[in-house]
């Protein structure tokens, strides 16, 4: 028994000593000292002992018990200082390694040419609004002049929401006009960008959902003259000092007298190129004096008050501005695109 004992602390010890893990150390202690452990089965046998060796061999055995019992655990406390080092190191951050610098994105193109053009009519004291993109066709029709049977009113020139006509999208930002001179105090100078909407199908130049920036003043003695001031020294911030423009006669419900402003080509000067369709002018707004008919339908005294309007398209502000070729490239959002600007 006593040779027994010496073999299973030799081996035990080693064993331990040498386990490269908490689970193989645990499996081990279950291997020598559980309840069918091979030191254990020894301790069993001492009943069969004469009571002259028993003392001896018991207090041997006992020895040999302590000695695994603490080579586990030492060997385990081992471990667990190994495992901590290594996760240390594996986890170990460098503080002076140079950071990673998130990649930003910037504005759209066209959101910097609605930049710049707020910034010029901000700096001439307009205030910008914001107004429904879901609009009421009495504020984009009626109160602007457009009454019914109006070929702009047409279903198939209009997303509505209801058989009744009565809810749409807007086609343009004229609505804010009456939403201004409604809930505004006179004198008013107002821009309003945003959304609009028509069916018109997809191409180089067209889109059913694009964006303008309605502009109105109205004030006391207000004249056309100062209409083609303002748009004159737009333009010339926009495109450049010298950025020749020429009015032509048109036609609004709601403006009276109405023109369209048009821009001598940035791409040939105004001799006539493909850009220009050989015209040496390129169409940018529509504009106009208020009718006094709206006036009056808003609750301005047309007798005292005199206004003017006009309405942009966005997108072709920005396809000139940054010299674009199609529209479609606008809403694409390819960034090979975008990340040219
Ligand atoms: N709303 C007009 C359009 O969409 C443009 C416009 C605005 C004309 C304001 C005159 C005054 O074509």
């Amino acid at each position: 028994m006593k040779e027994q004992l010496a073999k299973i602390r030799a081996e035990a010890l080693s064993a331990m000593e040498n386990a490269q893990s908490a689970a193989e150390l645990d499996g081990l202690r279950v291997q020598y000292l559980g309840k069918k452990g091979e030191l254990t089965a020894v301790l069993k046998m001492m009943g069969k002992l004469s009571p002259e060796e028993r003392p001896a061999m018991g207090q041997l055995a006992n020895e040999v018990r302590a000695a695994l019992e603490s080579a586990i655990e030492e060997q385990g406390k081992r471990l667990e200082a190994k495992a901590l080092e290594e996760r240390l190191a594996a986890e170990a951050v460098d503080v002076t390694i140079p950071g990673k610098a998130p990649k930003l994105g910037h504005k759209h193109p066209m959101y910097l040419a609605l930049d710049e053009l707020k910034d010029i009519f901000i700096g001439m004291g307009f205030t910008v609004l914001d107004g429904p993109e879901v609009e009421l066709a009495e504020y984009n029709f009626d109160k602007l002049n457009a009454g019914e049977g109006h070929p702009s009113r047409d279903w198939s020139d209009t997303f509505y929401f209801d058989k009744d006509s009565r809810v749409m999208l807007r086609s343009q930002t004229s609505p804010m006009q009456v939403r201004a001179m409604e809930t505004m105090e006179l004198p008013i100078r107002i821009i309003a960008p945003g959304r609009v909407y028509r069916k018109d199908e997809v191409d180089a130049t067209h889109s059913p959902m694009f964006h303008q920036v309605e502009g109105m003043v109205i004030d006391k003695n207000v004249t056309m003259a100062d209409l083609k001031g303002t748009l004159n020294t737009v333009v010339e911030q926009l495109y450049g000092k010298g950025t020749k423009t020429r009015f032509r006669p048109h036609h609004f419900p709601f403006t009276e007298p109405s023109c369209e402003m048009d821009v001598q080509c940035h791409k040939c000067g105004g001799v006539g190129c493909p850009t220009c369709k050989g015209e040496g002018w390129i169409e940018m707004l529509g504009a106009g004096m208020i009718h006094p008919k709206v006036l009056k339908m808003s609750g301005i005294d047309p007798e005292v008050w005199s206004g003017w309007a006009f309405g942009i398209g966005l997108e072709r502000t920005a396809m000139r501005r940054f010299k674009i070729a199609d529209l479609r490239l606008i809403f694409e959002n390819d960034v090979r695109f975008l990340e040219q600007f």
